[in-house]
């Protein structure tokens, strides 16, 4: 049975030691999630993203932790039976702690991610900073690996008047590299950077002994993160600057889709091989008289 990738393997992979830069994408579901194993990727993030590119919804403020849990499990189905034959670790597995699931009590919080933990995940992610750490440390406490995620957070988005980048004046990128030393003195075992000038992130990766994971935060930092329908091409409403289209999966299955229509529309399909018969014996005992009859007697 192939390993998996654990959070102290992930916790080491610095760029400045010498680690190549993590890969991670998010997916909600398990074909994504094999298709994410074969192609080799680090880190699947089931983000609270399932709300605007799966559910529909405006922002991510509308998924609750049953939701996330429900993908996670799908995800975890989807690692559990993807590609057997790999040499390497099969990816790490963290879930979004959705927003008002660890912002009331800590026991709430620690009940919260033990659902994500037990729909599969091997480490959940929550957003914020130093005002999250009384929660970092009761999710610690219970053993569940904790991922940072600090600049634009898209649970914030009121708070922030939209998504915004965040860590543009001096003082904001001051709090900012203040909260990911937090973070990491904590023992949170990765950050995901979102939405901050490159110089910022670069200055935060220096400045702390566990991996960031950029997403709009530049080159500088010790990985990547995008959303798995904004790297194929499946999301083409909006084109944020911070992601690079790999696919048009899209337009792939629009066309696919019009051509199945035009073919039931025009009765080339089913075709004679995509179609089931019964045995003339059968037919006959049915009162069936030849091929193409279309009465039972
Ligand atoms: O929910 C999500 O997809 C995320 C990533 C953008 C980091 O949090």
């Amino acid at each position: 049975m192939r390993s998996k990738f654990t959070a102290p393997g992930v916790r080491v992979r610095k760029v400045a030691t010498g680690s190549e830069p993590l890969v991670m994408v998010t997916a909600y579901d398990a074909p994504t999630a094999r298709m994410a194993d074969e192609a080799g990727v680090d880190l699947i993030l089931v983000g609270d993203s399932v709300a605007m590119v799966v559910l529909g919804y405006e922002d991510t403020l509308s998924v609750t932790v049953a939701d996330l849990a429900h993908h996670t499990a799908a995800v975890a189905r989807g690692l559990a039976t993807s590609a057997p034959d790999r040499s390497v670790a099969k990816p790490f597995l963290v879930a979004d702690l959705p927003w008002m699931s660890y912002h009331t009590t800590t026991v709430d919080t620690v009940n919260n991610a033990a659902q994500l933990v037990r729909a599969g995940a091997q480490g959940v992610k929550l957003e914020g900073g130093r005002k999250r750490l009384v929660m970092i440390e009761a999710l610690l406490d219970a053993e569940i690996p904790v991922m940072g995620h600090l600049g634009l957070t898209p649970q914030s988005i009121h708070a922030m008047g939209g998504f915004r980048v965040q860590g543009k004046e001096h003082g904001a990128a001051q709090e900012l590299l203040a909260d990911a030393k937090a973070l990491a003195a904590a023992g949170c075992f990765a950050m995901v950077l979102e939405g901050v000038p490159a110089e910022v992130a670069r200055v935060i990766t220096e400045s702390v002994d566990v991996p960031t994971i950029g997403i709009g935060a530049g080159p500088g930092t010790d990985g990547q993160v995008l959303v798995f329908h904004d790297v194929v091409g499946i999301e083409d409403r909006i084109l944020p600057k911070f992601v690079r289209r790999y696919g048009d999966l899209k337009a792939d299955a629009v066309e696919a889709l019009a051509a199945y229509a035009a073919d039931v529309r025009s009765g080339a399909f089913p075709s004679e091989g995509e179609t089931y018969h019964l045995c003339p014996d059968v037919a006959e005992t049915l009162g069936l008289y030849g091929a193409g009859s279309a009465s039972l007697a």
